[in-house]
């Protein structure tokens, strides 16, 4: 009898094994594993017909079927990693390797350019500015004309200035922002306008396209003092309070007196912007009651935003925040 046991626990085996080398699929698996070890499974079968044994041959024949048993759980289960692996692989496209670590996703942020302009608006909206903007694509009128700009001007300059038509240019500053934040409200005003500007320029610190901030506050009795207080406040807080500032004469045609600043920084003079009080002329081109030179006055203010971002994250070449190469952009 135990040797018909022991035949038998051999062809269960090899049938097993057969059925186990050609399953595709985990279900397919898993019927062929019930065929053997499930309730009416082969090896149940064997388990019942030991009641016909010889009461001393069962011990025996228990171990071995148990030993049957084990056995071919231990292929099924080998097996059934084997599907699972091949199943992955199929839909992978290729081998797995599960321990591999895994691809971080990319976060973006924001250019540098969009940081500082972010920045500065910030400061000067904790001194009461709110933001205004205007056209890029600009009226002569407004960005020359109103602002005092005769036409014989040197800025009016084909070299600088790119017309779009006869009388129509892209904007080469900020300043005609003024003009239309003047004509929508009335003073007290007191606003910012960030943006892009072009002048026909290319090297090392002019693009053809770059930023500016503008600044404007207008009312009965704005004064000198107050610009210098803004903008010593402003450069406080952007590069340090108590960095040290120094108002040379200048001129611009829209403000009367102009000056120019510079701040010291890096052992040395760096000018950073335009500013002066709003010519009575300005004023006067708006023909607006409510902007009479005779009762209001105010200054303004311009400054290149990439000058500032060069500054404050120590960048010598201008050009490089408009390669939008990754290996740079990534260092902020
Ligand atoms: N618009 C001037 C420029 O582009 C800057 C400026 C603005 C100067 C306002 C004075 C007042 O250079």
């Amino acid at each position: 009898m135990l040797i018909d046991l022991d035949t038998r626990c051999q062809e269960i085996l090899t049938r097993a094994r057969e059925g186990a080398g050609s399953v595709a699929s985990p279900a397919e698996l898993q019927q062929l594993r019930a065929s053997f070890l499930g309730k009416k499974g082969a090896v149940t079968e064997l388990l019942q017909g030991m009641r016909d044994l010889a009461p001393a041959e069962r011990p025996v024949a228990g171990q071995r079927v148990n030993a049957l048993k084990a056995e071919l759980e231990a292929l099924f289960d080998q097996r059934r990693r084997d599907v699972e692996a091949a199943t992955l692989r199929a839909r992978a496209g290729g081998p797995v390797d599960l321990t591999l670590p895994g691809r971080g996703r990319f976060r973006g942020h924001l250019h540098p350019i969009t940081r500082t302009a972010r920045d500065m608006a910030q400061v000067f909206g904790g001194m009461g500015f709110t933001l205004a903007a205007g056209p890029q694509v600009e009226d002569e009128w407004f960005n020359f004309d109103a602002l005092n700009i005769p036409r014989t001007h040197p800025a009016r300059d084909l070299q600088d200035t790119f017309y779009v038509t006869d009388d129509v240019v892209l904007r080469t500053h900020t300043s005609p922002v003024q003009i239309r934040a003047m004509r929508a409200a009335k003073p007290p005003l007191r606003v910012i306008c960030p943006g892009p500007v072009y002048r026909c320029d290319w090297d090392q610190t002019h693009s053809p396209m770059f930023h500016q901030v503008e600044g404007l506050w207008v009312d009965e009795n704005v004064t000198f003092a107050d610009l210098k207080g803004v903008i010593e406040t402003f450069i406080g807080e952007m590069f340090g309070k108590g960095t040290k500032l120094r108002f040379r004469p200048s001129y611009f045609p829209f403000t009367e007196p102009s000056a120019e600043v510079d701040m010291w920084f890096g052992g040395r003079w760096l000018e950073v912007l335009g500013c002066g009080m709003v010519n009575p002329k300005v004023f006067a081109a708006l023909g607006d009651p409510a902007y009479d030179p005779e009762r209001v006055q105010g200054f303004a203010f311009g400054m290149g935003i990439e000058r500032f971002a060069m500054v404050r994250y120590g960048i010598d070449d201008l050009r490089l925040f408009y390669e939008n190469d990754v290996r740079f952009l990534e260092q902020f």
